[in-house]
């Protein structure tokens, strides 16, 4: 039962298709009330958290979240956010405040960010891997100060005295964190909880997580391991293709020009390795059984989608899971429908494998047992 699912809000906006901005009628603006609906469906579906993603077009993943704190039950959120935009001390009393106000639903997504332009406008002229160094500082006075003690530290990009929150956080959040460069590796080894990555076939996910173990592991550390991947899952694996191919024919030439030429500037090794995987072409998107790498041609990001019916895409999920993978953030278009074809078709495949545990929005917190319904006898 090790697996965790978790699933996003689309705080850009949500669709029917893979570009954000489908043919009229198709785009969902990110309301509360809208964003509110997707935590919903991910908390009763028995989700265990959202990532919430961080970046100009996205709404402030730190005021959403708050938002949603009542709006939902005991879903997570995964608050995505960069170095570059706070000091760790006021990360800390964020974090620590968010601990509180949600009793607990807390998890850090530290986002260091690959693109210079988009760092760039919110005053941030470093470069790739002197980021990274900040990122290394940023994490070690973000732990430091959430310990509740007064902690010090005098580095190159901060200088902090008694450094520490009025209360410390319990249960502290756990710092997850992307980056597939040199640089990202090595602080992931020193300071992360949970080592994500973006939806690679395994072949290149494999080396990756023996890299990290043995840098962790020079750490006198372990690590969890995570992974973003969207989702296309039906009952019969044939509607899942099609619904690739409606997606293609709806991705126009001149976005998809205007995506390659962004991802040829990228300074993020990441998403170098997501373009490498489709090379700007709708040709040749099958990479690896059921992964189709078609999103990453106007999308930045997570670029690859499981697709297939359930239990293929089932038998995905337990294929990364034997690489050492227990996290999965999954998404798909539009999330409250895809939400639902995860919760009700490949989720209860992964159940009855023994990887999931029970829904726990259907276990009573009174008695601890299952909640019984009318007609739902033996399912
Ligand atoms: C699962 C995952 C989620 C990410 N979320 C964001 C995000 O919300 N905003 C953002 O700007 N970068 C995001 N990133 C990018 C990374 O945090 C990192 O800054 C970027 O990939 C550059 O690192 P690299 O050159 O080491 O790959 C994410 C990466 C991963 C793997």
């Amino acid at each position: 039962m090790s697996l965790k699912l978790h699933w996003f809000l689309p705080t850009s906006g949500d669709s029917r298709t893979v570009t954000p901005f489908g043919p009229d009628g198709h785009f969902r603006p990110p309301t509360l009330e809208y964003i509110a609906q997707v935590a919903q469906a991910a908390d009763r579906l028995g989700f265990d958290g959202v990532l919430t993603p961080t970046g100009t077009p996205c709404e402030d993943a730190w005021l959403m979240t708050a938002a949603l704190i009542r709006e939902t039950e005991r879903l997570k959120f995964l608050v995505a956010f960069r170095p570059n935009a706070l000091t760790p001390t006021l990360a800390a009393q964020k974090a620590a405040t968010f601990q509180r106000i949600s009793d607990g639903r807390l998890l850090l997504n530290v986002v260091t960010g690959g693109d210079d332009d988009e760092q760039q406008r919110f005053g941030d002229w470093l470069d790739h891997d002197q980021r990274y160094a900040r990122t290394d500082e940023f994490m070690t006075i973000l732990r430091g100060a959430l310990s509740g003690q007064p902690f010090d530290f005098e580095g190159d990009h901060f200088n902090v005295a008694g450094a520490t929150v009025s209360q410390a956080p319990d249960p502290q959040p756990k710092l997850y964190f992307g980056g597939a460069s040199t640089a990202a590796e090595e602080i992931a080894a020193k300071h992360v909880d949970v080592y994500l990555m973006w939806g690679e076939p395994p072949s290149m996910i494999a080396p990756r997580i023996a890299r990290m173990r043995q840098l962790a592991a020079d750490q006198g550390r372990t690590l969890t391991f995570g992974i973003r991947l969207h989702t296309i899952t039906r009952d019969h694996a044939d509607d899942a293709w099609k619904e690739t191919q409606r997606f293609l024919d709806l991705v126009d030439d001149n976005r998809m020009a205007v995506s390659q030429d962004q991802f040829a500037r990228t300074t993020s090794v990441g998403q170098q390795r997501m373009a490498s995987l489709h090379k700007g072409s709708k040709e040749n998107l099958v990479i690896a059984p059921n992964l189709w790498a078609g999103y990453g041609l106007v999308r930045s990001g997570a670029a690859t989608a499981l697709v297939g019916n359930h239990s293929e895409v089932a038998d995905r999920i337990e294929e990364y899971h034997s690489l050492g993978i227990d996290e999965f953030i999954l998404s798909g278009h539009p999330h409250i429908e895809e939400a639902y074809w995860v919760g009700e078709g490949v989720m209860p495949e992964l159940r009855k494998r023994g990887l999931l545990a029970e829904n726990p929005a259907l276990i009573s917190r009174n008695t601890g047992q299952r909640i019984s319904y009318p007609n739902t006898a033996g399912r």
